[in-house]
């Protein structure tokens, strides 16, 4: 049988297990799937000892996905330009780095909740690893402008120098401050401000009508992002568990060749958390 493993720190409430069995159950793969605890000083021993015993393919998660991308002999352009690895894929003696934590956010923006990209003005929040991860594949789905604000304004307007581009409108860095007045159809919040239970703090009426807030956290409720964007006008609001599912599928598709459903998945995680 296949073997597959996600790999943090830590690690025991990592839902990839539960994830990939559902996918290989789903589309009749022969795999195991299991979570490794790595010392914060042993990721790569670790990844070396489940690659010597047979190992297939890892998921990668905090904090190791930085020296997933340094242990790996071959990068996908997404991983690249992410500069982080979160899909570790083993054949011989190549390590193929990958990152699918922006794909798949945008497929569960566009594919799941049915809100194109194309064409729109979408602000996203935050200059850190997971803003980083989403730039490529959200200007890959041609909006009409991409504009990164952070909390510190340098580091969103350094973020996108690093993504300009010649044949499409490049991104725009700025700080909270500078988006008063200003109205976006996708807003996503790749800050970790959720994580101190915190929204970020940005000016009012961001919203333009029938617009998407998209938290790339979850919980068991709203988080406080979404509460702060219901009360701004957003008309739609979703929470960062079909990211979740769908980054997950992306992984299960490079190493399988096959794409899972991941409807009945989602579904099943979102009874799941419900009910605690
Ligand atoms: P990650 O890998 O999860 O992106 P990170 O690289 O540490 O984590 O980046 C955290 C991001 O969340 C940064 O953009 C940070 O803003 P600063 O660059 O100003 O530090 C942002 N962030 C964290 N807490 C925040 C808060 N309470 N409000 C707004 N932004 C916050």
């Amino acid at each position: 049988m296949d073997r597959y493993a996600v790999i943090g720190n830590p690690i025991a409430h990592s839902k990839s297990p539960a994830i990939h069995a559902a996918f290989a159950a789903q589309t009749g793969q022969c795999l195991r799937y299991k979570a490794i605890l790595a010392p914060l000083d042993g990721f790569a021993a670790c990844v070396a000892e489940f690659r010597a015993a047979g190992g297939r393919g890892m998921n990668v998660t905090v904090p190791f996905k930085l020296e997933a991308y340094a242990l790996s002999t071959r990068r996908t352009a997404r991983a690249q330009a992410a500069g982080a690895v979160n899909t570790l894929a083993f054949d011989g003696a190549e390590v193929l780095g990958d990152n699918t934590d922006g794909a798949g956010l945008v497929r569960d923006i566009q594919h799941n909740l049915a809100f194109p990209i194309a064409a729109r003005h979408v602000l996203l929040l935050g200059a850190g690893g997971a803003a980083r991860g989403a730039i490529l594949p959200l200007l890959d789905a041609a909006p009409a402008s991409l504009c990164i604000a952070n909390r510190t304004p340098a580091k969103a307007v350094e973020l996108a120098a690093a993504f300009a581009r010649e044949d499409s409108p490049s991104p725009t860095g700025c700080g909270f401050d500078a988006l008063a007045g200003r109205r976006f159809d996708v807003v996503i919040n790749a800050t970790a401000a959720s994580l101190a239970d915190q929204a970020p703090d940005l000016p009012h009426a961001l919203y333009a009508p029938g617009a998407l807030a998209y938290d790339m956290m979850y919980g068991r409720g709203d988080t406080p992002f979404l509460c702060a964007a219901r009360a701004d006008g957003a008309a739609h609001l979703a929470d960062g568990l079909g990211m979740l599912v769908e980054q997950a599928a992306e992984s299960f598709l490079l190493w399988r060749g096959v794409r899972p459903l991941t409807r009945p998945v989602l579904e099943h995680m979102r009874a799941q958390l419900a009910s605690g």
